[in-house]
């Protein structure tokens, strides 16, 4: 993300900031970031994490109707959280709306084209497809910047736990059967736009 925009001094939202992982990690450099999110347990969690950076604000908001001016926004991340490909035109509209001249989005998503965890996708969401959701983005102008990640967890309990969040109980199942080991790895797509 770095390479393709800098935030350090600049004006960060993070929509759909859940617990807010990552509001800590732009506050390091960004002049002012927004978290925005429409759950209002997670919103109290990420005031939790963040209560001593003063240039930290929360606002109860969806990526469809941004609680912010126009223009009034350098760099927008949004991190599994809404920006799912097709049906995301009301965010997209927000963006070009509340991002000012010269200023870049991003969007984190899976990559369900190939990977251990993207197979393990394909099975869980059969009627998400991934090729699909790639034209969605390069037809609007947005570059692909694919990444492999992994997961890497402590225990194999731990990664249960989380397969189990992520998929009903049969594909947990099944894909945890097939599945050795406390590491899986993760092909995510980096999508930004210049604005
Ligand atoms: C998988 S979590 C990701 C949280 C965070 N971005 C992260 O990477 O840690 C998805 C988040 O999107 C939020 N969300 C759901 N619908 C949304 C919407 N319409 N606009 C903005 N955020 C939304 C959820 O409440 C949740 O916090």
């Amino acid at each position: 993300m770095a390479s393709a925009a800098s935030w350090s001094g600049r004006t960060v939202l993070d929509l759909g900031c859940g617990s807010g992982f990552h509001l800590p990690r732009f506050a390091a450099t960004a002049g002012r970031v927004y978290g925005v999110e429409p759950h209002p347990a997670l919103l109290r969690l990420a005031a939790r994490r963040t209560r001593s950076l003063t240039n930290v604000s929360l606002l109860a908001g969806t990526a469809q109707a941004v609680p912010l001016p126009d223009a009034s926004v350098d760099v927008v991340h949004a991190r599994w959280a809404y920006f799912f490909g097709p049906g995301c035109e009301p965010g997209l509209r927000e963006l070009a709306r509340v991002v000012r001249r010269g200023g870049t989005a991003f969007v984190i998503d899976n990559d369900a084209t190939r990977s251990t965890f993207g197979g393990w996708f394909r099975r869980g969401y059969p009627t998400i497809d991934p090729a699909a959701v790639e034209r969605f983005w390069s037809a609007r102008g947005w570059t692909r910047v694919p990444l492999d990640v992994d997961w890497r967890f402590d225990s194999r309990e731990d990664l249960e736990a989380v397969v189990r969040i992520e998929f009903t109980p049969e594909v947990a199942a099944a894909v945890l059967a097939e599945h050795e080991g406390t590491t899986v790895d993760y092909a995510v797509n980096l999508f930004w736009k210049r604005f």
